[in-house]
């Protein structure tokens, strides 16, 4: 659904976030579903930004994080607590701005195109760390703290905010 794409790429970061998250808002009304939340959200991302990877790590065991819906080229299958950028997030529960991939020690490479990246926790309504959203860019220092807070309540979604 062509109509269904916004082009945010460059709209002021702080309004960019606010009309995707209504319009995600309103193609999400009445779907109490978490997997579809995370596709929709991935695509609504990925095409309106043009990132070049958005998708969601999900807590699948302890300690131990799992690919779940995304959009760009095949992500890394499983990523433990601790291991890379969102491993770290993951385990210290706090996101992560990454202006310069190969400054961060540890950092996974899924894509070599990749130069930065964040990744925000996501909680459900009880609180429970249930995954984690990653982004990536082609371009060097890409995301800043607008970005944190613009994608961090997107994600409040699964808590419940704005959720049908
Ligand atoms: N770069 C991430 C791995 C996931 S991919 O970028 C899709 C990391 O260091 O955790």
């Amino acid at each position: 659904m062509a109509e269904s794409t916004l082009d945010l790429r460059h709209a002021p970061k702080d309004r960019a976030y606010a009309q995707l998250r209504a319009h995600m808002i309103g193609v999400l009304a009445g779907i109490d579903d978490d997997i579809a939340g995370m596709a929709t959200m991935a695509a609504l991302l990925h095409h309106s930004f043009a990132h070049l990877w958005t998708g969601f790590y999900r807590v699948v065991g302890p300690g131990l994080l799992r690919v779940g819906p995304y959009q760009g080229t095949v992500g890394c299958l499983e990523i433990e607590f601790g291991r890379g950028v969102c491993g770290t997030a993951a385990a210290e529960r706090r996101t992560i701005v990454v202006a310069d991939v190969e400054r961060f020690a540890g950092h996974i490479t899924c894509d070599p195109r990749s130069k930065s990246e964040i990744v925000v926790p996501v909680y459900d309504r009880g609180g429970a760390l249930i995954a984690v959203l990653d982004v990536d860019s082609t371009r060097r220092a890409a995301f800043d703290q607008q970005d944190a807070a613009g994608l961090e309540q997107i994600v409040r979604w699964f808590a419940g905010e704005g959720r049908g």
